[in-house]
């Protein structure tokens, strides 16, 4: 089997990931912060290890508000939800928006009346950066982007953008959603000006599912989404007002917090490399393709910078049918179809048939690309000859 869908979950995984989840559950198994017994104590360090070492990592000063949940959908829902928001309110977003982010502002939209902006972004980070400050209003509470495409491995220059923001408004919270980055390119809330973080552990981080994360520089209050037991200040009816406990209640995911932080380790080591092997891979896949007669590329262009995705058409054949037969033909695993940004589709215009998306990660070799590509040629081939 050949993976190449590892935007959507990344496999396989760092072998530590599992042996810590293994771990966690046959030798640890207690519940993290609900006890003071020896094994209680144990889960309680697991969790506040990943914490201290997310926030290190990706640059948030407190550990404590280093988030644990479920995936990223459930801290971006956290973040967007828990602002304040009153009628007439304004967020500016992108186009690019995976419906982890294009939902959650759409309900604030029917629900409070807020009015929400997006920004295409066409390559070109200028003209992006103007068309944000040209749409920030008085009004404007949040800006919410998504740090690249999971449609087509597109970065936005996010740093850039939130510079000339603040400089504009220092007030305007801004929420990144790194689902696609976070594990691929360096991201780091101080030196970018992130407010809000969201990243999901289980794709280019390498850890498990069940796990994603969301980091908060500063002092932003918000409202918990959820109430319940923190494991502390029992006796009093109210969510605790601290923090971690605030936003995180009920029993957290000590054997994937376990595998996150072994994942979490990897990354660590593999930061400091000049060029990741996806990124080589990824150049290799492009011009491939590119030289396929037959196959349409979309997103930016082989001297663009972009994260190890590609999405490209077969002749005028529906996404989902070439996907189909490369898992029952080759044995290839990648995604078709919307991909959950139907904005991106719309600015694509590949509505109709979706694209077919290629994602790669560390554990991907020169050889797959090559397969990959020889059944490409093989499928244009045959299709010619019908
Ligand atoms: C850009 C982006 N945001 C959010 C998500 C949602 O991640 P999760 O499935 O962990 O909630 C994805 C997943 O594909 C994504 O690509």
């Amino acid at each position: 089997m050949i993976y190449f869908d590892n935007a959507a979950s990344s496999f396989p995984k760092p072998p530590s990931v599992s042996q810590e989840m293994v771990r966690a559950v046959n030798e640890i198994g207690a519940n993290p912060g609900r006890g003071s017994h020896t094994l209680a104590r144990e889960a309680a360090n697991i969790i506040l290890h990943a914490r201290e070492k997310a926030a290190k990592l990706f640059g948030c000063t407190n550990p404590k508000q280093a988030l644990f949940y479920s995936n990223a959908t459930v801290a971006i829902n956290q973040a967007i939800k828990g602002l304040s928001w009153e009628r007439g309110d304004h967020i500016i977003t992108t186009s690019f928006e995976h419906n982890s982010i294009r939902r959650p502002t759409a309900f604030l939209a029917k629900q409070y009346n807020v009015d929400i902006t997006h920004i295409e972004w066409k390559g070109d980070q200028q003209l992006f950066v103007n068309e944000v400050l040209h749409a920030i209003r008085p009004s404007t509470k949040l800006v919410a982007m998504t740090h690249a495409s999971n449609v087509t491995g597109a970065i936005i220059p996010i740093e850039e953008v939130i510079k000339y923001v603040r400089q504009q408004n220092e007030q305007i919270i801004t929420l990144i959603d790194g689902s696609q980055t976070v594990g691929h390119i360096p991201v780091h809330m101080k030196e970018q000006g992130i407010d809000m973080l969201a990243f999901p552990g289980h794709k280019g981080l390498l850890g498990p599912q069940g796990t994603g994360m969301l980091l908060i520089e500063g002092d932003i209050s918000l409202t918990p989404l959820h109430h319940g037991g923190t494991g502390n200040y029992s006796e009093d009816v109210d969510q605790p007002k601290k923090l971690p406990e605030r936003l995180e209640s009920g029993t957290l995911n000590t054997p994937g917090i376990a595998g996150l932080h072994a994942a979490l380790l990897i990354y660590e080591e593999r930061m400091n490399q000049n060029v990741p092997r996806e990124t080589f891979l990824v150049n290799r896949l492009w011009k491939g393709l590119n030289q396929l007669d037959g196959v349409t590329l979309y997103g930016p262009d082989i001297n663009a910078e972009r994260i190890p995705i590609i999405a490209f058409n077969v002749l005028d054949i529906d996404s989902q049918e070439i996907a189909m037969i490369l898992d029952s033909t080759y044995n290839i695993a990648v995604r078709a179809g919307l991909h959950c940004s139907p904005l991106a589709h719309e600015m694509l215009e590949t509505m109709d048939r979706g694209v077919v998306r290629v994602s790669l990660s560390m554990y991907n070799t020169e050889k797959e690309v090559e397969k990959f590509l020889a059944a490409i040629q093989e499928i244009i081939e045959a299709y010619r000859n019908l």
